[in-house]
């Protein structure tokens, strides 16, 4: 069920994200729904224009990377994905959640005046806690290994945070109420996650167009961008894929694989399907 009254309890309408869009491509059909299962499988599972954004204030089943769930609660948070027609190379498509991650980091700057944290690959941070995470998704052409969409999951937690979770979790009221040179009321208004979700499809469709076209490809910039806010740089972290072992985080290469050393001073580069990192 497609609720664009849901404005009316929530105020957030496929209209006002529409109203501050400045792309060519997405946001081609924005859909807003007081509850769905998962925006991502809406997207999978229908047949949806390029462009399309569906956007929930809950999700009975939403996922995360790995095979986890996601919990999104009524209230605690804005859930929403994008599909993207593409013809993007294999070897580029690691760096597809790179580009989403400083999209997001870009409109918590110009939204909110909120610097946020990555923790490599998909999650967005802040005070060494998870306010967001990015799952993103492919669909192949059968017949040829090629990628022909991309559907882009993105969770960030907004209203309080679930009980259980709150030693883990933070979210943008809580930032906003804890900074004391914010006018709470309006930064918190729900206008400001309209244009959340706007300002993230803006930067996202720029960095996506100028990352992929090889004439003017800004990738570089845009790792330099990602690296600048990775907290653990230089830190002791846990790699947790087929072993566990404690490392020094060094880089992040132009593929976003992170470069760590281990005990034994050898720098190993790792791919983000294989490890997790642990602070
Ligand atoms: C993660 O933290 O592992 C990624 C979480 C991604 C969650 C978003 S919420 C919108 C979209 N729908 C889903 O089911 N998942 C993504």
């Amino acid at each position: 069920m497609q609720q664009e009254d849901v404005k009316q309890t929530y105020e957030i309408s496929a209209k006002s994200v529409k109203d501050n869009l400045r792309t060519k491509i997405l946001g081609s059909e924005v859909k807003v729904f007081d509850t769905i299962n998962s925006t991502s499988t809406y997207l999978k599972e229908n047949d949806c224009k390029n462009g399309e954004v569906v956007v929930a204030l809950h999700q009975s089943a939403g996922r995360g990377r790995k095979g986890r769930s996601f919990l999104s609660n009524s209230n605690r948070g804005v859930y929403f994905s994008f599909i993207l027609n593409t013809n993007i190379d294999f070897e580029k498509l690691s760096l597809v959640t790179i580009w989403v991650a400083v999209a997001v980091v870009r409109s918590f700057k110009s939204v909110y005046n909120i610097e946020v944290d990555i923790k490599w690959v998909n999650d967005i941070f802040y005070n060494n806690k998870k306010l967001g995470g990015i799952l993103t998704e492919t669909i192949l052409l059968s017949k040829e290994q090629k990628v022909d969409k991309l559907i882009i999951g993105i969770g960030l937690n907004t209203g309080k945070v679930a009980d259980e979770i709150s030693d883990i979790a933070i979210s943008i009221e809580e930032i906003l109420n804890k900074s004391e040179n914010t006018n709470n009321e309006n930064k918190i208004s729900q206008n400001l996650r309209n244009n959340l979700i706007s300002e993230i499809l803006n930067n996202f469709e720029e960095i996506y167009l100028s990352c992929t076209d090889t004439s003017r490809s800004e990738n570089p910039k845009i790792i330099n961008e990602y690296k600048k806010q990775l907290f653990f740089l230089n830190k002791e972290v846990t790699v947790i894929g087929q072993e566990t072992f404690k490392a020094k985080a060094i880089d992040l290469n132009e593929k976003g694989e992170l470069i760590i050393k281990n005990k034994q001073d050898e720098l190993i580069t790792l791919n983000s399907g294989e490890i997790s990192i642990k602070l």
